[in-house]
């Protein structure tokens, strides 16, 4: 069985208050839930991590980063490495975000360092891979996540693959309030699953937890959960919100 796991990936948004308000109203109303049925991140910006960290740290919930750099130090004006986000208590880094991809340019191959970089650090890569609505339209999806897959795992043993979750993330359903349906989401995971289970094998890919992203809300995120190769959520906008975040937290326990 696979435990959920609900991420909140709070982008370019938040202040240094509002961050550590919001943490402290996830962390009250988690009390209220069993945190042996389901793990818990929330993603801010670099800047508001340290501060992230500390209001979660009597609490359930973990800290993520949104990005990191492969190298681990160096010449490298403006990064950030995965031992830096280790070192101030990050447990995940999201690697790959489709935002990443598309607004930034970021490649499959540097990914893959950025994925590897991350567990040699000690964190626990969210890669993010997902279709644009042409490439869906076009009959090219499962090229697009399949290649993307493999070139994200590309290099990585077992031992290493089993620190990723895979979070597939439809780039049309992002931010437009338009989610995928239930099915076409299991659609994508089973056939995520079964190329990890060809590039490993079936036991580790059965063990590995695949997240959904992409307008994910309080009232959507039971019946997403319900399919059986969902394994979490990866939620953007309505992660920003207490109630609304809480909620689909609480939809998600299996
Ligand atoms: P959204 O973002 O929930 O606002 O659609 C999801 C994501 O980008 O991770």
């Amino acid at each position: 069985m696979r435990k959920p796991f609900i991420a909140g990936n709070w982008k370019m948004n938040m202040d240094s208050q509002s961050s550590v308000e919001l943490i402290e109203a996830l962390a009250e109303g988690l009390d209220k839930i069993d945190r042996e049925k389901v793990d818990v991140a929330v993603i801010p910006p670099f800047v508001y991590l340290a501060a992230a960290v500390k209001a979660a740290r009597s609490s359930s919930v973990a800290v993520g980063a949104q990005d990191m750099y492969f190298e681990p130090k160096g010449a490298f004006t403006g990064e950030i490495s995965s031992y830096m986000l280790k070192d101030i208590g990050c447990t995940y880094v999201l690697c790959g975000h489709s935002e990443r991809r598309h607004v930034i340019g970021e490649s499959d191959e540097l990914i893959n360092k950025k994925i590897s970089a991350a567990i040699s650090g000690g964190l626990l890569p969210i890669f993010c891979v997902g279709e644009l609505l042409e490439e869906r339209e076009s009959g090219k999806m499962t090229a697009v996540v399949e290649r993307q897959i493999r070139a994200g795992f590309a290099g990585l043993n077992a031992a290493k693959a089993a620190a990723v979750t895979v979070a597939y993330e439809p780039v049309w359903a992002i931010g437009t309030g338009k989610t995928a349906t239930p099915e076409q989401a299991q659609e994508v995971h089973s056939f995520i699953r079964k190329i990890l289970a060809e590039i490993y094998d079936e036991t580790l890919a059965n063990q590995m937890r695949i997240q959904y992203g992409g307008s994910v809300k309080a009232d959507n995120a039971e019946q997403i959960m319900a399919k059986e190769d969902i394994d979490g959520l990866l939620v953007g906008g309505a992660s920003l919100k207490p109630a609304e975040f809480l909620g689909i937290i609480k939809g998600s326990i299996k």
